[in-house]
This record gives structure tokens, sequence and C-alpha cells, in this order.
């Protein structure tokens, strides 16, 4: 099995771990919102705990909301709490990544599993707790096939090397159990001397590029830029972009893609300038059971975050309004939609870890998802 406390070339911590001190067992988070100032750990002893750092972005992305989501199930087991109630809660913590629902299901099907089969309450904890440390190694194995298949692919598409890729939110180890997804992909192109240079979107309001994928680009020693969303246009117009790598929140049957807020501009961009916009999921991530893109459930999040210029630790424990300096008119209304969806249309790829779908049909990702060890 994979190591499940693997650190990755990018981070000194893990983003996650499993934790059993004599006080009883706890998750122990790599705390997001306090990068990139600190590598500081939040330790979880119970599910309100765990769902309230969900919402704050303590963690986040994707695929490490699925496994924080089944740990979090294994942790109200093995500390006696109502395993229904805190997979409930869990699976609602945040809309629109399916991983999370994903994860939370898995290990609650499998403390169920085996209470139906008469286990005591301990091993009932025990399988829960064995179904998460799965979810995890999944995604670790996950991380490196798409690394694999994202690299390939590049190479078929951009023969020469010498990529200059531009990424958008966090899709690197602060998402996974491994490298990530998108950044994965540009890590092992960085570590093959095939990258050029990273442009790294801040990614507002919430700055997951400029705060975390900047942070993991220079301790992988890449080259990197940041930029404000609104310059992207300008780079791709000045032919500076080879291709667009992202993550993805939830993939519709169809083959559209939820992720950050700003990735459909992108991939508007793309199209314009017949530049590749490749997504990079774990087929975790598509959900075949939601027909079509706008189907898609979008988190809205609060309006302060785009009126007033603050740093997710400076939220306190409710995020509330006010606790950052104003960059809006007192009582302005705010548009603050977490996730964009991206049709089928505009992407070239989805790279998955049980291959690429391309061009983006419904039949395609069928398939793929079909073929996946784990669907
Ligand atoms: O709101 P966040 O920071 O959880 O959003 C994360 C993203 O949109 C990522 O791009 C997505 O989860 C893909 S990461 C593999």
């Amino acid at each position: 099995m994979a190591d499940q406390h693997e650190v990755s070339g990018t981070l000194t911590l893990p983003s996650l771990r499993w934790d059993e001190p004599p006080e009883g067992p706890v998750l122990v988070l790599l705390d997001q919102t306090r990068l990139p100032v600190e590598e500081a750990e939040l330790v979880c002893t119970d599910v309100p705990a765990l769902v309230q750092a969900i919402r704050t972005l303590a963690v986040r992305g994707a695929p490490l909301l699925g496994i924080a989501g089944a740990y979090g199930v294994a942790l109200a087991a093995a500390r006696g709490f109502d395993v229904d109630d805190a997979a409930e809660a869990l699976a609602h913590a945040r809309p629109t990544a399916v991983n999370l629902a994903y994860g939370v299901r898995r290990a609650a099907a499998a403390y169920r599993r085996a209470v139906a089969d008469g286990a005591d309450a301990q091993a009932a904890a025990a399988a829960a707790l064995a179904e998460a440390r799965a979810v995890h190694a999944e995604d670790v194995e996950a991380s490196r096939r798409m690394a694999e298949h994202g690299r390939a692919l590049l190479g078929e598409l951009l023969p020469g090397g010498g990529y200059r890729i531009l990424t958008h939110c966090n899709t690197g180890a602060l998402v996974s159990g491994g490298q990530g997804t998108a950044l994965a992909v540009a890590l092992a192109a960085h570590r093959a001397g095939e990258l050029r240079r990273l442009w790294v979107d801040e990614t507002r309001p919430l700055l997951q590029g400029a705060r975390l994928t900047a942070y993991e680009a220079a301790r992988a020693g890449m080259a990197y830029t940041v930029l404000a969303d609104g310059a992207a246009g300008s780079l791709f117009s000045a032919g500076e972009v080879d291709a667009v790598l992202i993550g993805a929140d939830r993939i519709a049957a169809d083959g559209a893609v939820a992720n950050k807020i700003g990735s459909y501009p992108l991939a508007v961009l793309a199209r314009y300038h017949r530049i590749p916009f490749i997504v990079v999921a774990p087929t975790s991530t598509a959900d075949l059971q939601t027909e079509e893109g706008a189907a898609i459930e979008v988190e809205q999040r609060p309006g302060h975050e785009v009126t007033e210029f603050s740093l997710p630790h400076m939220w306190g424990a409710g995020a509330e309004a006010g606790a950052g300096i104003p960059v809006a008119p007192l009582g302005a209304h705010a548009y603050n939609p977490a996730f964009d969806v991206t049709p089928a249309e505009l992407v070239t790829a989805i790279v998955t870890e049980a291959g690429v779908v391309s061009p983006v049909t419904r039949n395609g990702l069928a398939e793929v998802c079909s073929t996946s060890r784990w669907s």
C-alpha cells in the first residue's frame, strides 16, 4: 500500500494525516488558511471541527475533500459519535466537489457493512478507517498515473517540450494524498526538463493560485509567474501560453467541468487562441448521475470575500463579514460563485488515472470511467 503519510516534494508536512495519540484518534490537517506564511497543523478531534475546516478552506480541493470526508466518518466511528449524522454533516459541508460525498459514502458504507455483519463498535470503526486509508492510497496512485498520462498527452500535443503552462486555482500536493492533479502533470514536466514557465492565476477572491500554487511551485523549483486573473487574456494574445491545465470539482456525464470560478473564461480564451485546454481529474470526480453541466450545484460563497480584502485565517470561526479591509462601499452587493462550469466542447481532453478522454464526449467519459479500477 502507498505510504499514507507521504510528504510531497512541494510540502514539508503531509496535507492530511490520521493520528492516534493517547487522548484518542484525530485527523490532522495542514491548515491551508495559514499558507504561504507557515505550514501549520490543525487538529480535528470531532466532526464539527472538520466541517468547519472544510467550510473555511483549511482543507480544500476535490480529491483531498474526499479523503478528509472518509477519515471524518472514521473519526466519528472511532470516537463513538453517530456515524449517520456525521456522514450527513460532512457530505453537505460543501456542495460542488463530488469527491467529498464520494469519500464519505465509501467510509460510511464500510462501517454499515461491518455492523450488518455483526461487528462490534470497535471493529466497525476499524472497517471505516481501513476504507478511508484505501481512498487515501487510491488517490496517491491516481495522482501518479494522471501525471504520467498528462505528461504523455502534452508530448503529443506540443512536441519538443519547453511548455508555457497556465494554471488556475490550486491542484497540487495540497489537494491530494500524492502530487495532485493538474499541478502533478506540470511537476512531472518540470522534473523532465520540459516546463519553461508555469503561469499561475492568482485566483480571486481567495487566492488559491497566489497563496498555494505559487508556494508549491516555488518549493519545487519551477519557473513560475503569478498574474492577476484579468491578465490572462493579454498573455494569450502575446502568444505566451502553450496549454491550460486545470483540475475539476465535478464532471457531469456530458463532460461539462465544474472548477474554480474563472476556469470557463480561460476555456473561452483558449478556444479563441487555439490552445489546448486540458482538465486533469481522477475518475472519482466524474459524476455520471448528473446528466449535464447545468445541473451541477455551484457553491455560492459570502459576499465579503469579494467586497473586503482578507485572507481566510482572518475570518474567525463564523467566516463573518467585517474581518478584512473594505474594497467596495459598505453594503455593496457581491456575486461570489465558487465555481463555474465549462461545456465539454471547450475542453480538449480530460486526463484521468484510467486514461485520457479526447474528444470529450458522453460516451468517451463513460467508457474511461468504466475501465477505472475503482468505479
Ligand atoms: O474552493 P476550492 O479551493 O476547494 O476549489 C478547488 C478547485 O477548484 C480545484 O481546482 C479543484 O478542486 C481541482 S483540485 C484537484
